[in-house]
């Protein structure tokens, strides 16, 4: 596996792949993998000649400096992880290779931007949408594998990928979890032991909404039960659990194909963030 950390390194590693009309996929990361980053690595494989993965912790999608500063990092572990998982190339760029002196450009998806994550985080989908906008410019692959874990940053990208007219296919793929339904994440590892043997409710709460929602229950008075099941949960503040169309991450008051629970709640000191489909049958 080839590692790169300038930009200017990158264009001429990839451009014999390019000559030889191989395909391209690329593996977004802010590093710290586990098993979900892994799975991503796999889905692109399987898609294409040549895994390029990126490892770059994005300050300009961290609101909060505390997040950013105790963000996991891990290089070593990581590009070996990668290198067993059989990405080719590893690009790991340094904040003044994405960030040059004097930066002034900010990619921002309008609407769906503002809400939920957004609304709580404001600024972090700015800062994503610059950041991928810029892995995809410098990589241009096929088809990018993004986590569906994080399901409105996978619903901003399609949107910024689809309106900026990217030859660009972006693929989502399912959440990889721990046996007890914890969605994988960097940051479960900063939970201590009790709050890590608390966290797996907030999927089988989700699991539960959904079925209520998909038997015809109310969102808006189901979704206050899970709130409050949340909060005897141990979870706490609960930012927001909500019903939402999965493209537009529109509020929905009644059942809908394409519905999707989304949710964010603290758990001590760490966010955590899941969602599920709901889906009647
Ligand atoms: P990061 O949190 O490192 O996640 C990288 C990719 O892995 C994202 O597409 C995310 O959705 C996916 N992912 C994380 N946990 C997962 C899980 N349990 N199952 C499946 N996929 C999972 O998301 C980011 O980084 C950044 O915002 C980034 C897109 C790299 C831009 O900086």
């Amino acid at each position: 596996m080839q590692i790169i950390r300038r930009l200017s390194d990158l264009f001429p590693a990839l451009s014999p792949s390019r000559e030889a009309g191989e395909k391209l996929a690329l593996v977004p990361t802010m590093g710290a993998l586990h098993a979900g980053h892994l799975a991503l690595v796999a889905a692109a494989k399987s898609r294409a000649d040549r895994v390029i993965a990126t490892i770059f912790v994005n300050p300009l999608q961290f609101n909060d400096p505390n997040d950013l500063a105790r963000y996991p990092r891990r290089e070593e572990e990581d590009a070996a992880k990668l290198e067993a998982a059989g990405c080719d190339l590893l690009w790991m760029p340094t904040p003044d290779q994405l960030y040059p002196e004097g930066f002034a450009t900010t990619v921002s998806v309008a609407g769906i931007s503002g809400r939920w994550e957004g609304e709580h985080r404001p600024g972090h989908f700015d800062g994503v949408a610059t950041v991928v906008s810029k892995l995809f410019i410098a990589t241009m692959p096929n088809v990018a594998i993004f986590g569906e874990k994080d399901w409105q940053q996978l619903a901003v990208i399609r949107r910024m990928n689809a309106d900026l007219g990217l030859p660009i296919e972006v693929i989502g793929h399912p959440t990889i979890r721990e046996q007890d339904g914890l969605a994988m994440s960097s940051r479960n590892a900063l939970l201590n032991a009790d709050d890590r043997a608390k966290a797996p409710a907030m999927f089988q709460l989700l699991r539960e909404l959904a079925a209520a929602i998909a038997g015809g229950d109310e969102p808006a008075a189901a979704i206050e039960r899970t709130i409050a099941r949340l909060v005897e949960a141990g979870f706490g503040p609960v930012d927001y659990v909500a019903y939402v169309d999965g493209d537009s991450l529109e509020p929905l008051d009644r059942y809908r194909q394409n519905g999707r629970l989304i949710a964010a709640a603290f758990l001590g000191n760490v966010r955590l963030i899941d969602n599920v489909s709901v889906i009647s049958d």
